[in-house]
């Protein structure tokens, strides 16, 4: 049976990519941004996953402005970088996995979740930039993932909710796929960032950490907040972390947190990373403590009661 190992949640500001085509990443402003990863890099290259599930948001780069899919899963065999203004970025082919593709497009449909199926498609930077943080620049990426575009761009966005439930979905859907497969699923975006108007360059380091210490310790409440709470907190562009409650959602319940990154600023965003591990045992609860039998308890109380008369006399 496949599994679902790990949940890797990473921001993907374009101007990483940009960083890493233009060959800038040893320079001190985006060393420090890449330095966070090298633990990261580590971790992925022991992990070895058979396949990652991407979750990202399209920039108007696959489906325009004209049609926006709530949610769509990538199901074709390849996935080429798009051409985002600047020609593609010189990052491999994203290898799909269509079984698996498939097999989840049933499963989450069938399970209550109408997910777009996209036979042909290009990704932007929201996929192809945490690639690099946690792959480097390989000449082919290390094994086929499997894009799930969220709508963050057009208002209305899910909610924080149903993305978390679609994740309990895709965990099912894992679940009941027959190979053996080892997964880790990316959650992308953020985080707090505003890229136009009045508030433009907003950062909300408080409210970030914040949501990085529920993302491990309580989703639950955390997929309760209200789209409101994001735009205010975090910035119009913020939102897109509602897309790391799917990722969060897949995972177990109790879920070991080995690794945190957070910095600020990259371009005119924050940038937050963090690795989640599924396979924590809940602890043993202590046994409850046993109340003694009617019988020896009234004896108990007449002795006591006795005592008592006794000294009293
Ligand atoms: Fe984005």
């Amino acid at each position: 049976m496949a599994k679902i190992i790990a949940g890797i949640s990473s921001s993907h500001v374009p101007a990483i990519g940009a960083a890493i085509d233009n060959k800038q990443t040893e320079e001190p402003y985006w060393k420090r941004v890449f330095s966070g990863f090298e633990k990261s890099k580590q971790w992925m290259a022991a992990a070895k996953p058979d396949v990652i599930i991407a979750i990202y948001n399209d920039h108007a780069s696959a489906f325009s402005v004209e049609l926006i899919p709530t949610f769509a899963i990538g199901c074709a065999a390849e996935f080429p970088p798009a051409d985002e203004g600047w020609g593609p970025r010189p990052v491999p082919v994203v290898q799909g996995h269509p079984e698996l593709a498939s097999h989840i497009a049933t499963s989450c449909i069938l399970d209550g979740f109408d997910l777009t199926i996209v036979n042909r498609m290009e990704v932007d930077h929201g996929l192809t930039v945490p690639l690099n943080l946690v792959f480097g620049s390989p000449t082919e990426w290390p094994c086929p993932v499997i894009p799930i575009a969220v709508n963050v761009v057009q208002y209305p966005p899910p909610t924080g909710q149903r993305c978390y439930d679609l994740g309990k979905a895709i965990r099912r859907a894992i679940a009941s796929f027959p190979a053996d497969l080892r997964v880790v699923v990316f959650g992308t975006g953020g985080m707090s960032h505003q890229i136009s108007g009045p508030r433009a360059g907003l950062i909300n380091q408080k409210f970030d950490k914040a949501f990085l210490d529920n993302l491990t310790k309580n989703p639950k409440a955390l997929a309760r907040m209200p789209h409101i709470e994001y735009m205010r907190e975090a910035g119009a562009e913020g939102i897109e972390m509602v897309m790391w409650l799917v990722m969060r959602g897949a995972l177990e319940d109790k879920v070991k947190e080995v690794y945190r990154f957070y910095t600020v600023p990259a371009s005119n965003t924050a940038v937050g990373h963090i690795i989640l591990e599924n396979g924590v045992k809940a602890p043993a609860r202590k046994p409850a403590r046993k109340a003694a039998p009617k019988k020896a308890r009234k004896a108990t109380t007449r002795k006591a009661t006795t005592r008592a008369a006794r000294k009293a006399a």
